[in-house]
């Protein structure tokens, strides 16, 4: 079992460069399918939530070379069109290859991701709007049988603009019949880069980054060269961990629209932020204040970093006060919080968190990704050495999380224990 020791206390200061988006790269992955072609994709992050992905194209019959942060991917070959059921309970996100081998094949089968540590997370959004391109849907012993003779275009109105439902419309009917128009449609910077792709590709997608998104189906896509755009949680993360600190950092390669939400708090705990073109410069003060926090979809305070910014707030001066929107299940991070000395109350989606002088290291437990970064940052920030255990979780989205907070003067270190 691998697990991060950190010895905390140490000042963050220098410079991290930011890897491409987790979040942008899976369905842009998903999205090689449909061309049926070869695609190069550049900046992809060397995580596990890639390789998996990868290793899923691979099962159904696609040829992958990879090198470093540069991905070839060869899709022509592809003759299977059901997503493993082991892989789909590892990964949630795998959901979005539904609508890429469907949009391609006219059928697909997949099952029920697993109950995920976060929350819920069903699908129903996904499969109404599957129902509604006139994709017949059957559910047979926990697996999903989609099948149609073809997706003719029409209008879907979103309940909720879920990013993993957008994501998979667009890729549903990128290769329909007539136009599709989404509406309530996920916002979020990695739709916007999804259509980018698609459209270098030869679709026709309009209006990502708005709440109303026009796809007019085409008949053929080409060979395309796509880099993927900066992971903005990443950013989030590593800003946050340098606040946290009460140190200084240059953060390359942000695109600084994305984290505009991120950037406002950060400057409300007092944090002093320069722009000088793609790079962002923070310097901490030497106390943070207490800042109140909602989670909303895009362009809204983003969920991911809730955790990150709530295990920020323990050692700020006065109370927080942190509401969590969009997942039900996004605090498990706080009972390792409390283990370590800090004082938050959790009401329903509501955490009250009292800052207070100082956090002592011990061991705790990653429970999810974004949850595990908040505990590494915890560390950081305490006195003595921390141990988070259940990395695996941590390792599936940061790229060499470890090597960038070495150099920027963190004393952490993977151990086999
Ligand atoms: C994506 C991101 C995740 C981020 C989230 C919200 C990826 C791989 N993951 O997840 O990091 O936290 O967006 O920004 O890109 N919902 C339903 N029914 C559905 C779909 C969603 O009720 O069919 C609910 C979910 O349970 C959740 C909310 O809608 O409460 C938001 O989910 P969604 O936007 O779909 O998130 P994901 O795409 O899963």
């Amino acid at each position: 079992m691998l697990s991060y020791i950190i010895d905390g206390g140490k000042k963050l200061e220098g410079t991290v460069s930011i890897s491409g988006s987790k979040n942008a790269s899976l369905p842009i992955i998903a999205g090689t399918i449909l061309s049926g072609k070869i695609s190069k994709l550049y900046n992809i992050p060397n995580i596990d939530d890639i390789q998996i992905t990868l290793k899923i194209l691979k099962m159904l019959g696609c040829r992958i070379k990879k090198n470093n942060n540069k991905i070839e991917i060869d899709t022509s070959r592809m003759n299977k069109k059901e997503i493993p059921e082991d892989m789909m309970r590892r990964m949630r996100s795998t959901v979005v290859m539904a609508g890429a081998i469907i949009g391609r094949f006219k059928e697909a089968v997949f099952s029920y991701p697993g109950g995920c540590e976060i929350g819920a997370r069903p699908i129903d959004l996904h499969l109404n709007a599957f129902k509604k391109l006139g994709i017949n849907i059957e559910e047979k012993a926990g697996f999903i049988y989609c099948k149609c003779d073809k997706i003719i275009g029409t209008e879907i109105d979103l309940d909720f603009p879920s990013v993993g439902a957008t994501e998979n419309i667009i890729l549903a009917t990128v290769l329909s019949e007539g136009t599709t128009t989404i509406t309530n449609a996920a916002m979020e910077p990695e739709i916007v880069d999804l259509a980018k792709f698609l459209n270098k590709m030869g679709s026709k997608i309009q209006g990502a980054g708005t709440n109303v998104i026009k796809i007019t189906g085409v008949k053929n896509l080409k060979e395309v060269s796509y880099k993927v755009m900066p992971d903005r949680i990443e950013a989030g993360t590593f800003l946050c961990m340098v606040a946290a600190t009460g140190g200084k950092v240059k953060i390359l390669n942000a695109e600084l629209e994305h984290i505009t939400p991120i950037i406002h708090k950060l400057e409300e705990c007092g944090c002093n932020i320069s722009i000088e073109g793609k790079n962002i410069k923070l310097e901490a003060p030497k106390k943070l204040k207490c800042v109140d926090i909602k989670t909303m979809p895009y362009p809204g305070f983003p969920t991911d970093m809730q955790s990150i910014f709530g295990s920020m707030l323990t050692l700020a001066k006065g109370t927080s006060i942190v509401v969590e929107n969009i997942f039900e299940n996004r605090y498990k991070y706080i009972s390792e919080l409390k283990k370590m000395g800090s004082k938050i109350q959790l009401e329903g989606k509501t955490a009250i968190i009292k800052g207070v002088r100082r956090l002592n290291g011990t061991k705790v437990e990653a429970t999810d990704l974004r949850g595990g970064a908040a505990l590494v940052l915890a560390g950081l920030m305490s006195k003595g050495t921390t141990k988070v255990e259940q990395i695996q979780y941590i390792q599936r989205g940061y790229e060499k999380l470890e090597e960038k907070l070495q150099a920027l003067g963190a004393k952490i270190i993977i151990k086999n224990t």
